[in-house]
């Protein structure tokens, strides 16, 4: 990712910027950061760079001419996106910080002063951004705070494995209270349960130190976490039905956009994909109405939705343009314990070797060992996009890789299949090699991901259309449980698809 910042004050940047984690991952060429000097381009010959205001007021405004000759030397002949920081910007989030991370290169405006001439603005800004509602002397430390947040979630700058965007399962709650040794200091004590080692124990610890904290420091957080939580009894009436949207409240996931009785409307912080789901016709378009203003608010021209009642099709068709590309049954796994994994699979290679050699020895024959499982690297992305059919974007599968969800099953050391979770929650992206097939490593797969969603305290689900009679089969045979009704995948066609 590339930063290039235009400032009067370009050693404030490049120091502030240098040290610690972002200073690391520019050294290592991850990131890079380009302070330029704006008064290097202006073409005043006493070098200044501010005038007057037309019609009189206070203070100097920054003259449009270096402005944008600075400009021009980083974008060429381009239209780099540009960001001016200002107080009068839209909020900066940590969604939009999501959202910057997927640029290769941004352009940061940092004005002084009263501001800057609004010609140049409007020839070179295409986002205005503000950090919050409180005036600075300039845009370097907004910039350097937009810098730091965006840098996070650019793959690689934490460091191996690490991802900024941790899919956070506490949602609008705050962090629960750390401690490290020792385990008393000034009198006080380690709260005893952290000691224990029963993790279950210990999650539930946090989790309710973790409400207690929002509602006493953040009472508006803790609203939104309480108006969440209101929905589960109604989406539970039919659980496999709503599973999607349980697991997403419950997860931490979920943002509320509409209810009204069992009327709810919820956007999936994630993906950004909204879930629909009403008790009658009428209620049902007053959620996609409100869907329809909140996906507008959020400047997302065609939303995809997940209805969960047939006879909502044609209104969210007239009302939002979409139209049903799929249908799904909901496939859940609704028992707590652990699926058995004996001679699925195994985790470990050595073990899988002196398994397979003791198999050998006592059957006299070659018999094939079962498979090994373990987390797939951005090695085995070109390998996962060249078997992989169902879905055709490199981004989505690297976004998988990358968060940690994506598996792959190897069979002497070779991969012959994976599987993962999608963005919104539901097991699936399996496929398994043809010469690997009916050997069991589709059941592996889903066994070990059923079975470590089961460790993170999640409820796992999988998505099934209709005609996909292999993965129905194997999802039987591990007891899930199907929906009665179908859910409705809803969004814009694409022109070609047409
Ligand atoms: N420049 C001055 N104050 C600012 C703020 N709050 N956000 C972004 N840029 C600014």
């Amino acid at each position: 990712m590339r930063f290039h910042i235009l400032t009067l004050f370009p050693e404030m940047v490049q120091q502030g910027l240098a040290e610690s984690i972002i200073g690391r991952a520019a050294a290592n060429d991850i990131l890079s950061i380009d302070a330029v000097n704006i008064r290097d381009y202006t073409i005043d010959k006493h070098r200044k760079t501010d005038d007057y205001p037309y019609g009189g007021g206070a203070g100097m405004l920054m003259q449009a001419q270096p402005v944008y000759d600075a400009w021009k030397s980083v974008a060429g002949g381009g239209r780099p996106r540009t960001v001016y920081l200002t107080p009068q910007g839209q909020t900066f989030t940590q969604k939009l910080a999501r959202e910057l991370a997927r640029e290769d290169e941004l352009v940061l405006l940092c004005g002084h002063y009263e501001g800057i001439d609004e010609r140049v603005l409007e020839e070179i800004v295409t986002d205005y951004i503000s950090i919050g509602d409180y005036v600075l002397t300039g845009g370097e430390l907004p910039a350097m705070v937009l810098v730091d947040a965006v840098s996070r979630m650019v793959p690689g700058v934490l460091g191996n494995g690490v991802s900024g965007e941790t899919e956070s399962f506490e949602g609008d709650l705050l962090e629960y209270p750390q401690y490290s040794r020792p385990e008393e200091w000034h009198g006080k004590r380690v709260p005893p349960v952290l000691l224990s080692g029963n993790q279950k124990e210990i999650a539930a610890w946090r989790r309710e130190a973790a409400v207690a904290r929002t509602r006493e420091r953040r009472p508006d957080l803790y609203r939104r976490y309480e108006a969440l939580r209101a929905c589960l009894p109604a989406l539970k009436k039919e659980k496999l039905l709503h599973i999607d949207m349980t697991e997403l409240i419950e997860r931490g996931q979920a943002r509320l956009v509409y209810v009204k009785g069992r009327t709810v409307c919820l956007c999936d912080t994630a993906s950004g994909i909204y879930l629909h789901t009403a008790e009658n016709r009428e209620d049902g378009i007053a959620a996609l109405l409100a869907l329809r203003e909140d996906a507008a608010a959020c400047g997302e021209e065609s939303p995809m939705l997940t209805l969960h009642q047939k006879f909502m099709r044609e209104d969210a068709q007239k009302l939002l343009g979409v139209e049903e590309t799929m249908s799904f049954y909901q496939a859940v796994y609704t028992r707590k314990e652990k699926l058995p994994v004996s001679g699925l699979y195994q985790t470990d290679a050595g073990q899988q070797e002196k398994r397979a050699r003791r198999d050998a020895a006592q059957n006299g024959k070659d018999k094939k060992p079962a498979a090994e499982i373990r987390r797939l690297t951005l090695e085995e992305l070109a390998f996962v996009r060249s078997v992989y059919r169902t879905v055709d974007d490199e981004n989505y599968i690297r976004d998988r890789i990358e968060k940690g969800w994506m598996y792959g099953a190897f069979v002497d050391g070779v991969p012959a299949g994976f599987a993962g979770m999608h963005t919104e929650g539901g097991l699936g992206l399996l496929e398994v090699l043809p010469e690997y097939r009916k050997r069991h490593i589709g059941k592996a797969l889903e066994t070990y991901l059923i079975n470590l969603s089961l460790e993170q305290g999640m409820t796992p689900y999988g998505q099934v259309a209709e005609d996909n009679e292999a993965s129905r089969k194997l999802q039987e045979s591990l007891g899930l449980c199907f929906s009665r009704q179908k859910v409705y995948w809803m969004e814009k066609k694409h022109p070609e698809k047409l």
